[in-house]
């Protein structure tokens, strides 16, 4: 139990001594202060019930203080009164010490699993075959490698997917300009740059040209016809990137548990447009088919309705086009029949782009119809990237940047920090840490910011050592850790040794005990930032601690006990770093 549930707990107990009745037990609350001067809980128990009792919140907050104290509540914490009558617990630092040596013996750190776990499909990153992975994929990477991490940490059991885009019209066109002349040494070389140069060449040579566009779609056809010769040139389009993009991943540290790409659902495609239209979903569109509306919710809580001037239209799902392919998301209704029936899944998160929100509305309505309602179907979407402009992040030629040289800038940048303050000593040594911190600034500035707002990506501030950075909070880690190499001798530590008696100390344990809820509170609304927020303020409150009570120079039981806090405090940042997919160095 934590110790608001404990706090809950007795406030409860002194209602019923006192014989109130409850309507509605539930809403009776212990929650975390809003303002740590007041106290480190609260409870509306008093403010909630003193109406119907006919009483005066604060006379009726005193009378239940009063009965919790006869249950020796006081032992635990200091009781008063604020407001118009909110409760507030102050733990005695006895209690809160009490609660650090169960964390620091607990394997765990204290964090408590689900109740009931669930199996659950992260589909994230997803880039497309033949175009290299841009900036814009790293949200989903990296959000989607978080939040896999923290489901599985908190029991659930969770089934990474890569829905690789292998299969759409971007093969048409690099097909047809592999055709008129690719560049074997280059694909030898760097497959990845090759393979965006033949995909430029036909997306160029498109542009104003009609014929070209209508031959990129005839090598598209024809592939997904099964042509051996395109399906050759597929094959090898999709080993090359695959080679190119598992660099990247090992680079970020995300790995997949299933690399199912939308070229693995073809043949569950034409059976499924067929169920469509028995089932009457769909129905002819243009020459296309299209999934409509059930006609069972208001136009404008139904996605397959669009307004225009004023009118409610039909706005379909098109799963078939008029030249006989399939599209996007035909496959992705495919996808989420296979993830029922095969994988049981009972929760399905996409992590994708804010603007596919449409897409997403309609396809979760339409796998309901299909009889999925029972699985939880989740859009976590995110915002844009922007340059310090203000504007989506370009490069100078005016592209998308490439995940790739965006991460090697950042080891750029990162190793000037390093090789102006790191006490490293060997250029090798300070490379490598170079390399961590260019890619992990990266990640964190990413999991720091709310996934919906666009932020500014702005290296020289994401690897600074100073500011709510990555580097801050490894260098905390690394200055939690280095205490131990000054020890002169070996030391064994014990947990019963722990005694709190500043107001640092205090504090850095108040912080370290809100771990576990706070990786709960990231599955909430999907919001790795929760989590990066918390660990950055844990850093603060342990270089606070670390100014104010000296550590080494302390003697006997209460350097013991400080020795303790440093031993948690690292265990639990690496603990949360690694939910970020943030390893940490143990040296700057
Ligand atoms: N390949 C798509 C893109 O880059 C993302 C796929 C997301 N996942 C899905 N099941 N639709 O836009």
């Amino acid at each position: 139990m934590t110790i608001s549930e404990i706090l809950r707990e007795k406030v409860l107990r002194a209602l019923e001594s006192l014989e109130v009745a409850l309507p509605d037990p539930l809403r009776i609350q212990v929650t975390k202060a809003a303002d740590l001067r007041f106290g480190d809980f609260q409870s509306n128990a008093a403010m909630m019930l003193a109406k119907p009792a006919g009483k005066n919140p604060r006379d009726f907050a005193a009378e239940l203080m009063g009965e919790m104290e006869k249950a020796d509540v006081g032992e635990l914490c200091e009781m008063t009164i604020a407001g118009p009558g909110f409760l507030n617990f102050t733990l005695r630092p006895e209690a809160w010490a009490d609660l650090a040596r169960a964390q620091w013996s607990s394997p765990s750190l204290s964090v408590v699993p689900v109740d009931a776990p669930q199996t659950i499909v992260v589909d994230f990153s997803a880039p497309n075959v033949a175009k290299p992975m841009h900036v814009g994929h790293i949200r989903s990477t990296i959000i989607g490698e978080c939040l896999s991490r923290v489901a599985s940490k908190l029991g659930h059991r969770v089934i990474k997917d890569n829905h690789l885009g292998d299969w759409g019209t971007q093969f048409g066109m690099v097909t047809w300009a592999w055709k008129a002349g690719v560049d074997e040494t280059q694909l030898g070389k760097d497959p990845l740059q090759e393979l965006l140069r033949l995909y430029r060449t036909a997306s160029d040579a498109s542009k104003d040209n009609e014929e070209i566009r209508e031959e990129c779609r005839a090598e598209l056809v024809k592939l997904q016809q099964g042509d051996p010769e395109n399906l050759a040139i597929w094959t090898r389009c999709v080993e090359l990137s695959r080679k190119g993009l598992d660099k990247i991943y090992d680079r970020l540290d995300v790995s997949f548990d299933h690399w199912l790409g939308e070229s693995d659902y073809n043949e569950a495609l034409a059976p499924l447009v067929d169920r469509l239209i028995t089932e009457g979903h769909a129905r002819e569109s243009d020459g296309a088919i299209g999934i409509f509306s059930s006609e069972s919710a208001k136009p404008k809580s139904d996605p397959f309705k669009v307004n225009r001037d004023g009118e409610w239209e039909d706005f379909p799902m098109l799963v078939k086009k008029n030249d006989g392919g399939f599209n996007y998301a035909t496959t992705d209704i495919a996808t989420v029949q296979f993830r029922a029936e095969e994988w049981k899944a009972e929760q399905i998160w996409y992590v994708v782009d804010f603007r596919q929100g449409g897409h997403f509305q309609q396809l979760f309505d339409i796998s309901s119809r299909l009889g999925y309602e029972q699985i939880k179907l989740v859009h976590v979407s995110f915002g844009t990237i922007l340059g310090k402009d203000g504007k989506p992040l370009k490069t100078r030629a005016g592209d998308l940047p490439q995940l790739e040289d965006v991460l090697d800038d950042a080891v750029k940048a990162a190793q000037e920090v390093v090789d102006a303050k790191s006490r490293l000593e060997s250029a090798e040594e300070k490379q490598a840490l170079a390399e961590l911190i260019g890619v992990n600034s990266v990640k964190f500035t990413e999991l720091s910011h709310h996934r919906m707002s666009d932020y500014v990506f702005d290296l020289e501030k994401m690897v600074a050592l100073e500011g709510d950075t990555a580097p801050y909070l490894l260098y905390s880690y690394v200055r939690a850790r280095s205490i131990f190499r000054k020890l002169d001798e070996e030391v064994t530590l014990e947990a019963g040794n722990l005694k709190l008696t500043e107001k640092e100390e205090v504090h850095l344990v108040r912080m370290l005990s809100r771990y576990s809820d706070q990786i709960h509170q990231v599955l909430d609304d999907y919001r790795p930032n929760l989590l990066a927020t918390y660990l950055l303020e844990v850093a603060r409150a342990f270089h606070s601690f670390f100014e104010a009570c000296p550590v080494l120079k302390a003697e006997g039981l209460q350097r013991e006990s400080r020795l303790i806090l440093c031993d948690l405090t690292s265990k639990l940042l690496k603990d949360g770093l690694e939910l970020l997919a943030i390893p940490v160095p143990e040296r700057m």
